[in-house]
């Protein structure tokens, strides 16, 4: 972490793998924390994710002799929470709500469910085979999920099919101080697949985020072709396209 004379931090960075940066920099500062993660990786290919809005980080990166690479990327979608947000529709027997107090077997279960790391490998940029076994959302873990700030029960949302399975689900964050709602995750189990229920479940976790008090959503799908089907369905409930992520690399 940088900090200014004030004690407040301006930039952080780790290497989330050997050769990979993520950061956050003011710009005066990009030069720096790439010059930190020059030292800090050793010579290995480095990786760099930028958004494409962030002018001053490209132009460290192309300064530094980072080359944009043609890779999977996430796209930001964002949807403003104002009046024109439709009632989430369910087929016959489905139905959404608030996750209960006392329900979180349940609802790791739903996650794991939805969440099979197969997919979870190939929405990785890059992505990655972490095999075809059950995703190790247990119910501890998410109970330790559920006791993060800031974490809200009323944002937590699940359809709960006719027998009582929880069947989906739509987890929503919300910045009190930005006023924006960052939706993540959505999962379906795939025995429900296609009847609905994701993107009823995302509307419902949508105005509960409005009735917050958000007037803006994120969500971040893969943007590209290798997973579509997340980005499709957001762009169905209305969100648009706002900026993306660029891989940028430089050879060991
Ligand atoms: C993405 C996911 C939540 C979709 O759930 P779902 O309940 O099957 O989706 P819905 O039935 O609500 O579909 C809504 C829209 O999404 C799109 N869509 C959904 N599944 C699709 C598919 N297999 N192919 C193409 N489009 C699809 C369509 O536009 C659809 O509208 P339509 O049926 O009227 O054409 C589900 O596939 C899933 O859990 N995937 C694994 C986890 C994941 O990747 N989550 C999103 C991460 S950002």
């Amino acid at each position: 972490m940088w900090r200014d004379a004030d004690g407040e931090v301006v930039a952080w960075a780790g290497l989330i793998r050997p050769g990979g940066l993520e950061l956050h920099a003011s710009p005066s500062l990009v030069p720096t924390v790439l010059r930190w993660f020059d030292q800090a990786a050793g010579s290995v290919e480095q990786t760099v994710t930028a958004m494409d809005t962030d002018t001053a980080l490209i132009a460290g990166l192309r300064n530094s002799g980072y080359c944009e690479a043609d890779e999977p990327y996430f796209r930001h979608c964002v949807r403003d929470l104002d009046g024109d947000l439709p009632a989430p529709t369910l087929p016959d027997g489905y139905r959404v709500r608030a996750t209960r107090r006392g329900e979180v077997a349940e609802r790791a279960a739903v996650h794991r469910a939805a969440w099979r790391p197969k997919s979870l490998g190939r929405l990785q940029v890059p992505p990655v085979d972490l095999g075809d076994g059950e995703s190790g959302m247990a119910t501890e873990r998410y109970r330790v999920i559920a006791e993060t700030w800031p974490y809200r029960r009323d944002l937590d949302l699940v359809v709960e099919a006719s027998d009582g399975t929880l069947v989906a689900s739509a987890l929503g964050w919300y910045d009190d101080v930005n006023r924006a709602a960052l939706l993540e995750p959505v999962g379906t189990d795939p025995r429900h697949a296609r009847r609905g229920l994701g993107a009823a479940v995302s509307l419902a976790c949508l105005r509960s985020m409005r009735d917050a008090g958000a007037t803006l959503a994120v969500v971040c799908p893969r943007g590209d072709t290798g997973y579509p089907v997340p980005r499709e369905l957001y762009h169905r409930i209305g969100f648009r396209d706002a900026g993306r992520t660029v891989t940028y690399r430089r050879a060991a």
